[in-house]
């Protein structure tokens, strides 16, 4: 039996703001991901510094903080065995010139910020990730 694994996603504003989250979660169940959390909430800047510390520094820093608190987003806890490099091979490439079809990113993202979803890249980034956004008693059992 393969041991089930957990990944945070987000549905960023610019998918959010173009009603795309329904497409996307019919996507992510499509493809055999157990949603275990969800919620849809409007980031202020500090929560989305806190989030994307590991990018404090770069370049694209500021300009992604403005962006991720432009508006709602929806933010998901999803389990399935290999759900971290499953998820972010649903997704796509970062840059979505660089994205395969069939990925969520081909279709929905509009420019290397604008790029339509998050996930969690290792396993103890989708710790800290879903702990961030979500308490214990919050994910289905
Ligand atoms: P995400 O997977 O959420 O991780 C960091 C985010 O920063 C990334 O998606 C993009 O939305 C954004 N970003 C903007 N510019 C860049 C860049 N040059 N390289 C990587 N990420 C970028």
């Amino acid at each position: 039996m393969e041991t089930l694994q957990r990944t945070l996603a987000i549905v960023k504003p610019d998918a959010v703001a173009k009603g795309a989250a329904g497409d996307i979660i019919a996507t992510i169940e499509q493809n055999g991901f157990r949603i275990i959390g969800l919620k849809m909430l409007h980031l202020k800047k500090a929560q989305a510094a806190a989030f994307y510390a590991v990018h404090v520094g770069k370049p694209f820093f500021d300009s992604l903080s403005a962006f991720m608190t432009s508006g709602p987003v929806v933010v998901l806890a999803l389990e399935k065995a290999n759900a971290i490099a499953d998820w972010r091979k649903l997704m796509g490439a970062t840059n979505p010139a660089n994205a395969e079809a069939g990925t969520i990113r081909k279709k929905h993202a509009e420019s290397i910020e604008r790029n339509a979803v998050h996930g969690s890249d290792a396993e103890d980034t989708a710790r800290f990730e879903l702990s961030f956004f979500f308490s214990g008693y919050e994910l289905a059992k």
